[in-house]
């Protein structure tokens, strides 16, 4: 979900406007994500390389997936279900902070009976953090094969990726998804998230080759 910080340069705006805007756009794109029968949306809120940010930024974004994780009222209205993906808390790199993870342990907890679709925020997400950890775990368990590492990504359960978007211009993949996505069309639009809207939902979606 790139460009919050372009989108509120551009209305004169601090960069932390950007970031709250963009998660209210990730509300809204839930319901329209939901009304055009799309089974799995996955979004990269925050990634492992994002902490080096400037100490209040990331304490905004913090907040913004604590209030993201509490939506869920209109979760269950939808019938979604939410999932998390990222380093471990456990793990020795991982800095989530406490009241994060309770935030997030309870949206799963809480809409965990919704069988619509299943929203996933990638937070401390980073597909070279995953692949490590699948490595690792798959090599514990026996021989290490594809079969093996799929098992022990993060969230085994989420299909293959049909169509990867990148959002404000940017025309790279930064470390999201690389294994899930081997097969994906990939959807570029100069949009900034927080105007990421259904028409562009839909061009996306067009991509992706029919049965
Ligand atoms: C994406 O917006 C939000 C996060 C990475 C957390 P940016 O903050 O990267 O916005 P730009 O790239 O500066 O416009
Ligand atoms: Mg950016």
């Amino acid at each position: 979900m790139d460009g919050n910080g372009r989108w509120a340069k551009r209305k004169h705006l601090p960069r932390t406007e950007g970031h709250t805007e963009g998660e209210e756009n990730l509300a809204r794109l839930v319901r329209v994500a939901v009304t055009r029968n799309v089974g799995w949306l996955t979004v990269f809120g925050f990634s492992t390389e994002n902490w080096v940010r400037p100490r209040t930024e990331v304490r905004h974004i913090l907040g913004l997936h604590k209030k993201l994780f509490g939506r869920v009222a209109e979760l269950n209205e939808l019938n979604v279900r939410i999932q998390w993906m990222g380093r471990p808390f456990d793990s020795p790199d991982a800095r989530t902070p406490k009241y994060v993870q309770r935030a997030i342990r309870k949206a799963i907890a809480d809409t965990a009976q919704n069988t619509g679709m299943v929203l996933t925020v990638a937070f401390d997400y980073g597909s070279h953090a995953e692949m490590v950890h699948a490595a690792q775990q798959a090599a514990a368990d026996g021989p290490v094969t594809q079969a093996s590492i799929e098992s022990h990504l993060y969230l085994p359960e989420l299909p293959p990726v049909d169509v990867m978007v990148r959002t404000s211009g940017e025309l790279r993949i930064s470390n999201f998804m690389l294994w899930q996505s081997v097969g994906a069309e990939v959807y570029f639009t100069d949009r900034p998230w927080p105007d990421f809207d259904g028409h562009e939902l839909d061009a996306a979606l067009a991509l992706v080759p029919q049965p």
